[in-house]
């Protein structure tokens, strides 16, 4: 056991202590929508709960007229909305303070001469030993001036023990394809070393895909059941309420399966199906993950129209009202063909996998935001309680109920009270809520802080996106060999098409009720 294990119990089996180091987290895009939703309420959080670093800064750049007093406003207006906790009107100047902002456009060399100057003043006031982490909130087109000018500009210090560091955080899409990833790869990596690039996909930073390897790796009476042998199937569901909303210009080019599989989905799947890592160590995590796309059976033209069912959402009702179908949304093209829907049946073709079909669907004005991994496992034989053929037992099922009810549910038979032997089918459940009572962290919150603390376990890899990018695009040279085609419609608030029912039914299963 290491020292520090010994020292104190709650750190043994960590690979290391979690400890964010002081450091300036430089925004660029620092006045968009991520930032205020999202990026500048967690940091809020992590300064409540009294986990930022004691010396930390933020600095925001872009291209908003803007200074620290109306960045600061800005901020404290995405925290009223945003925040998880409500803001603190005592505490609320104390971080205000760590604010600032800097105007420039990121393809003007002289803005990142500027953001020198301004972090060579801002970190000897707040004691900040040099270390800097750059937040890519920018649209794609712009990663590669942004990172070609932070070193041109002096930004990026090279990976050495003895220098402060230098990390880089880059947000999804990356990429719209596999060529097109390599290239944004291929700047990060002549750039930034691998091990300063964090990627972010923020399912990762969930809790409850967090707990996916505590359930498997922290218990006893799950792994010896986690095979070919003990499951039928897996169905991952990722269910929006919502419909593209204002981002038609960056959704209408994606679809559903560039935006929500090659990336959230994949990276669920690749938790549920990993081998059994020896370390919690990132890199060793992250090639136990590896292995799970490696081993994803392709999807081809021959395969597609058993595999894959895509569609798009009609005319239908949202909370009651008339909601347009996706082709009449703002920004979106009158005979658009993006996918807003997708549902697949995929296949790990290794030992523990083999033949287990996992099924996936995802898409947007659906009836309710749900994400949910369920894990079937087989019927019992058909005799004792199961030898009635008309009336088989309901197998084991255990659901991970991703969002929004956090928890976890295992469906067991049991008996009815009373004389006769009847069987129903009962609920364990467990929920965060109840159990825990405070909300868990928001993703944004936990990745930033292991950013901080130089832990890349939650991140992706540039092999991860990568063979994720080869596997997406089998799927849409499929489509693209098929031709423009009908595309199936759903309506708003429907659970999409039919179309997907027989995705599932043709192997006698059916879409869990959500
Ligand atoms: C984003 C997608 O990555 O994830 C969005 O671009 C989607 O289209 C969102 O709505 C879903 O995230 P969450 O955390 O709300 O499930």
């Amino acid at each position: 056991m290491s020292e520090s294990a010994t020292r104190n119990p709650l750190l043994a089996g960590l690979a290391a202590a979690q400890v964010a180091q002081p450091c300036t987290l430089v925004i660029f895009g620092g006045g968009g929508d991520l930032s205020r939703r999202k990026l500048l309420p967690a940091m809020y959080n992590q300064a409540l709960d009294g986990a930022l670093p004691a010396n930390f800064a933020v600095l925001g750049v872009a291209l908003e007229e803007l200074d620290d007093a109306s960045y600061r406003d800005f901020a404290r207006d995405g925290v009223e909305r945003f925040s998880r906790q409500p803001l603190d009107p005592r505490h609320w100047p104390d971080f205000e303070r760590l604010l600032h902002y800097q105007q420039g456009s990121f393809d003007d060399p002289d803005t990142y001469v500027r953001l020198k100057q301004r972090l060579e003043e801002i970190e000897p006031a707040f004691g900040i030993p040099g270390n800097r982490i750059f937040y890519l909130a920018i649209p794609p087109a712009l990663i590669e001036t942004c990172v070609q000018n932070l070193n041109a500009a002096g930004l990026v210090r090279p990976v050495d023990g003895e220098q402060p560091f230098s990390r880089i955080i880059v947000e999804k899409p990356i990429g719209h394809d596999l060529d097109s990833a390599r290239q944004v790869n291929n700047v990060l990596g002549a750039n930034f070393d691998e091990s300063q690039i964090y990627r972010i996909d923020h399912y990762l930073g969930k809790e409850t895909v967090q707990n996916i390897l505590v359930m498997r790796f922290g218990n006893s009476i799950f792994e010896p059941l986690w095979n070919a042998k003990h499951i039928d199937h897996v169905q991952i569901t990722v269910a929006e309420e919502e419909g593209v909303g204002t981002r038609a210009g960056y959704y209408d080019r994606a679809g559903a399966l560039r935006d929500m599989v090659q990336n959230h989905i994949l990276q669920l799947l690749t938790l549920i199906a990993m081998e059994p890592p020896w370390a919690m160590q990132a890199d060793v995590i992250r090639d136990h993950r590896q292995d799970v796309l490696n081993c994803l059976r392709p999807i081809t033209p021959a395969s597609i129209e058993t595999s894959v069912v895509r569609a798009q959402y009609g005319p239908g009702f949202h909370h009651g009202e008339d909601v347009p179908g996706y082709r009449r949304e703002a920004g979106v093209a009158a005979d658009s063909t993006t996918e807003t829907y997708v549902a697949l049946k995929v296949f790990i073709d290794n030992w523990r996998w083999a033949g287990v079909p996992i099924y996936i669907r995802t898409g947007k004005r659906m009836p309710k935001r749900v994400s949910e991994i369920a894990v079937h496992f087989k019927s019992i034989p058909p005799i004792l309680f199961n030898a009635d053929v008309d009336h088989p037992l309901e197998p084991n099922v255990l659901a991970l109920s991703i969002q929004p009810n956090e928890g976890l549910s295992l469906r067991i038979a049991t008996k009815l009270p009373g004389p006769k032997v009847r069987i129903y089918p009962v609920k364990m459940d467990f929920r965060y809520g109840s159990t825990f009572g405070d909300q868990s962290p928001e993703a944004y919150e936990r990745l930033m802080l292991d950013v901080m603390a130089g832990d890349a376990t939650l991140f992706m890899r540039r092999d991860t996106v990568e063979t994720s990018w080869v596997f997406i695009e089998d799927i849409l040279d499929a489509w693209d060999s098929s031709g423009a085609r009908w595309l199936p419609e759903y309506s708003a608030g429907s659970w999409g098409p039919l179309e997907s029912d027989r995705l599932i039914e043709i192997d006698n299963h059916k879409w869990r009720l959500l």
